[in-house]
């Protein structure tokens, strides 16, 4: 089985999808470990519950940001991860992690990128006006939200959305999204390509699987 490790900043609800998708035998993979950058926080209680070893990482316990991302790293490497997915995790990526796992790090955003990247993508897609909004799934790069797209799902924007109701229907779609993304790459179907992520219909040899 794949070992994925999760990093968080909150509520946690994508980490408890990923981990109940994988319990249940949905996805071929299994959550090691859950780093977060935030004390205290619910996804560090819902792992705890689940059993799995839960980390708060105190950025301002080192010298710099690079520091802290090689403690990051080197978590998930003793758990042997092979997957790193961001759930609702609100910093940057840097240099440490992008180099130790190249191709291997996923995130979920909140709108239809190249929309409504940064922290507040529901909230900027309803101030736009758009009609059609959603959640999309990616490799992470060193960009903000840009790096290649493996797999998006669109839901309405209503006319009385507000921001909360908004969210909380494209989080629906979320907690679908990523297992579906996760077993993608845990059967080794996700092949990236410049900017462009194929999804092999047969299992394969693809990302993570070299
Ligand atoms: C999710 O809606 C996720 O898409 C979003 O934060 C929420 C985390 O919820 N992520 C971002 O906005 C990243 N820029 P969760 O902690 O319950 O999974």
């Amino acid at each position: 089985k794949l070992r994925v490790g999760v990093l968080a900043s909150g509520r946690g609800s994508n980490l408890q999808a990923i981990m109940d998708a994988c319990n249940q035998g949905l996805v071929p993979a299994e959550v090691v470990v859950v780093i977060s950058d935030k004390p205290g926080v619910y996804a560090l209680e819902r792992a705890k519950s689940a059993g799995i070893p839960a980390h708060f990482v105190d950025l301002k316990a080192f010298a710099s940001k690079g520091d802290y991302e090689r403690a990051v790293v080197k978590i998930l490497q003793d758990h042997g991860v092979q997957l790193v997915c961001l759930a609702g995790y609100m910093r940057l990526v840097g240099e440490p992690l992008l180099q130790a796992f190249p191709n291997r790090i996923m995130n979920i955003h909140p709108a239809l990128l190249p929309s409504f990247p940064g922290l507040h993508g529901q909230r900027d897609a309803l101030a736009y006006g758009v009609k059609i909004s959603g959640c999309t799934v990616h490799f992470v790069d060193e960009g903000m939200d840009t790096g290649p797209i493996i797999l998006q799902a669109a839901v309405p924007v209503l006319d009385d959305d507000t921001e909360e109701t908004l969210a909380a229907r494209i989080l629906q779609q979320e907690h679908r999204l990523y297992p579906e993304a996760v077993k993608l790459f845990a059967q080794g179907r996700l092949r990236v390509q410049g900017r462009k992520v194929f999804i092999d219909k047969n299992k394969g040899r693809g990302v993570g699987e070299d």
